[in-house]
């Protein structure tokens, strides 16, 4: 009997997730969420269970599952989920994009990894960590658990990125650096330095109204 596979999560990155399954011939039978968040008995076309219906329904052998849900609570929501499964015997796919670049040495439980993304040689991924769309994470980086890479952020080589951490969308992280547990780099920042627990970095104001552009340099 072919295996139905199912998404936690009906928000946009569960819709997103499942239309890319679908460009690499993986269809979705179902998603799933929390009793408390289920308020139809479809989403996007598909039955929506609640966890409770879907546990009692499905044994950890008919099913492969996939995880649709980004950032609430700095991934600690992610981190609840998957704890949750593992209690009752599920664990979850990794979804790598046939049109992502992937030459890591090890890509963790759950991972989710969409097009466009480049993960250089080296490169150790631990567990339920998302990568968005042009994501690059470059050299010999080794990233922890449940954090988010938003669209187009850049790890230079050998960081360490430990757990929960949010990497906002074109942000950079220089090279040979720590990032924390729980680290919040805003968009477009520049981090240089190493962070401490739950650290935010915020980018520089490079433009205020009271600026003027100077053309010395052209000259
Ligand atoms: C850092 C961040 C989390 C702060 O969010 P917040 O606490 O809700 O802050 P606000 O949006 O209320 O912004 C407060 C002020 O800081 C400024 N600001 C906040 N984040 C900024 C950023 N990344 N770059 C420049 N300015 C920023 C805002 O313009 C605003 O300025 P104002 O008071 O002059 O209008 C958020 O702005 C951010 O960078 N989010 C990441 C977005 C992202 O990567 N999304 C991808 C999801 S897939």
């Amino acid at each position: 009997m072919s295996k139905k596979n199912f998404i936690f999560g009906a928000g946009m990155r569960a819709k997103e997730l499942k239309g890319f399954l679908a460009l690499d011939s993986q269809e979705i039978y179902g998603f799933i969420v929390d009793s408390e968040y289920k308020n139809s008995d479809c989403f996007d076309g598909n039955v929506l269970l609640s966890t409770e219906e879907f546990l009692e329904k499905y044994k950890p052998e008919e099913v492969l599952l996939f995880m649709g849900v980004g950032m609430p609570r700095m991934n600690m929501k992610r981190e609840k989920i998957f704890e949750s499964f593992h209690k009752h015997g599920f664990v979850f796919e990794k979804y790598i994009s046939s049109k992502a670049n992937v030459f890591a040495a090890q890509i963790g439980e759950g991972c989710t990894i969409f097009p466009g993304v480049n993960i250089g040689l080296g490169v150790k991924v631990g567990t339920g960590n998302h990568f968005e769309m042009g994501v690059t994470v470059s050299h010999d980086c080794i990233i922890g658990d449940y954090n988010f890479f938003a669209p187009g952020c850049t790890l230079c080589g050998d960081i360490q990125i430990n757990k929960g951490c949010f990497i906002g969308a074109n942000s950079t992280v220089s090279n040979s650096i720590v990032l924390s547990d729980y680290t919040l780099v805003g968009a477009g920042a520049f981090v240089s330095k190493s962070t401490k627990p739950y650290d935010v970095v915020l980018p520089q104001k490079s433009f205020t109204p009271d600026n003027k552009t100077s053309l010395d340099f052209m000259k």
